[in-house]
């Protein structure tokens, strides 16, 4: 662990004092305008935030580091018999800013797995809770109950000087990246598999593991999350998940408390939860339809009724993105390479055809192209996994990669409490009649 923290706080002390040149030269510099519509319409298109771990382009798509999805698939290394990118890899890049050895990401994985001991308190507190409880309700309960586990708490607690709380926030999120697996396999196999759990296979690297511990011993699978869990790590600092651990970190709320808030965001059915709303929409219309891979023209019907209820066509669409989103075509290629005739897969693709004419249509909506979840979920039922409410787990494992290594870098760089300005609208009336400023302070 050494090393990594060593470089880590040397690129940190860097950037540190470069901001603060940067600050002292350019700080009054202007960088844009906000107009009366963005703060009524989610901050669409305002620059408020720095994330260092990952940039999204509206067009390309998101790059962590300055590297995209597929040059990542190329440079990261992969595991043993394997063709994925390791996560370990794509943490070590966003934390350190630079491309891992085979050594850097082979030192992670040994010691996520020397760290990866979850208290028993932690599963007692997932089996007070009814078996009927959503997934994602069971894994942030579970998180919050890790708690207890917070070397930062704990030292704040004791007195800890400012300059010093990137420390024991890096080692929390070493300890948190490095439980959540079995953490998110003990809830699935508690849900779906009678409680019958899999211990941890210590040979294998950390998303390999992840499989193992859901019940699934298939090579291919542990290939998939190793891929699911690198293309779902950051999106950029904006995203509901990744703003809200930002935030509530400011607070110097520790990593446990800050992750969970941001997996209570990724929960939502406009953010994380879609994963799961995606495959329920296709079952849906298969069912409703009688067809196991309903035709472009039959979809097209499908979407326009789906529409008319006033519903979102779910995995379609984005706030920031306005082209099909690379991580849906990692996918796509990952179906096309080992099941390109899997019914559900091959009905993913139709979709893909029929939905973003319908959308244009539309008019209103930015981005009639697919996200990320439109076809995640159709790769792990064929491997078996089905039960789709557990989908947005998977997720929330993978992001605490990239909203973690973020936190390291808010406590390291000394980035204040996060508060923005809020104005109502009766201030908003006063202002246009020329009675009072909108700006406060
Ligand atoms: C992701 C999402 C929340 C982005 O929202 P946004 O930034 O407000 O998107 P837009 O500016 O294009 O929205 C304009 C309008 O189009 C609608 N719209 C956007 N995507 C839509 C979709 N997939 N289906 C139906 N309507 C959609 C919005 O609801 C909004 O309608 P309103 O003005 O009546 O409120 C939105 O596209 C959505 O709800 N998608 C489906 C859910 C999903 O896949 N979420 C995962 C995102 S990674």
């Amino acid at each position: 662990m050494g090393i990594i923290k060593d470089r880590f706080k040397e690129k940190a002390d860097a950037l540190a004092t470069e901001i603060k040149s940067i600050l002292q030269e350019h700080g009054n510099k202007v960088i844009g305008e906000v107009q009366l519509s963005q703060i009524y319409q989610g901050m669409r298109g305002m620059t408020g935030l720095v994330t260092e771990t990952s940039l999204l382009d509206a067009q390309d798509g998101i790059r962590f580091r300055g590297y995209s999805i597929p040059e990542l698939k190329e440079k990261l290394p992969a595991a043993e018999g394997g063709s994925e990118p390791l996560p370990e890899g794509l943490f070590y890049l966003m934390l350190v800013g630079e491309l891992p050895s085979e050594d850097d990401v082979q030192h992670l994985t040994a010691v996520w797995q020397r760290r990866s001991h979850v208290p028993n308190h932690v599963f007692a507190t997932i089996e007070a809770l009814p078996i009927a409880t959503h997934p994602m309700t069971q894994f942030v309960v579970a998180v919050m109950a890790l708690q207890t586990e917070s070397q930062f708490a704990k030292r704040y607690a004791s007195g800890l000087s400012k300059k010093d709380y990137w420390n024991p926030v890096f080692d929390d999120t070493m300890d948190l990246i490095a439980r959540l697996p079995r953490i998110a396999a003990y809830i699935y196999r508690r849900k779906y598999k009678n409680g019958d759990h899999i211990q941890p296979n210590g040979l294998l690297d950390w998303a390999g593991n992840f499989a193992h511990m859901l019940g699934y011993a298939d090579d291919e699978f542990k290939d998939l999350m190793r891929l699911y869990m690198t293309i779902h790590a950051d999106h950029e600092g904006g995203n509901v998940s990744a703003h809200t651990t930002h935030l509530v970190g400011s607070a110097l709320s520790d990593p446990y408390l800050s992750y969970a808030a941001g997996m209570n965001g990724l929960a939502g059915p406009l953010h994380g939860l879609a994963n799961q709303e995606v495959i329920k929409w296709i079952f849906e219309m298969r069912e409703e339809l009688n067809e196991e891979c309903p035709s472009k023209e039959q979809i097209t019907a499908y979407v326009k009724q789906t529409l008319s209820g006033g519903k979102v066509v779910p995995g379609y669409g984005h706030a920031v993105l306005r082209k099909t989103d690379p991580r849906f075509t990692a996918q796509m290629e990952f179906g096309k390479k080992y099941m390109p005739d899997d019914q559900l897969v091959k009905t993913v693709w139709n979709v893909y055809e029929a939905v973003p004419p319908v959308l244009q249509t539309v008019g209103k909506i930015k981005n009639p192209w697919p996200n990320v979840d439109a076809h995640s979920g159709a790769l792990l039922v064929h491997y078996g996994m089905v039960e789709y409410e557990f989908y947005t787990v998977l997720f929330a494992v993978s992001r605490a990669l990239g909203v973690l290594a973020s936190l390291c870098w808010d406590r390291a760089l000394g980035y204040p409490l996060e508060r923005p300005k809020s104005v109502s609208t009766e201030q908003v009336r006063k202002w246009l009649k020329g009675e009072d400023e909108i700006w406060g302070e």
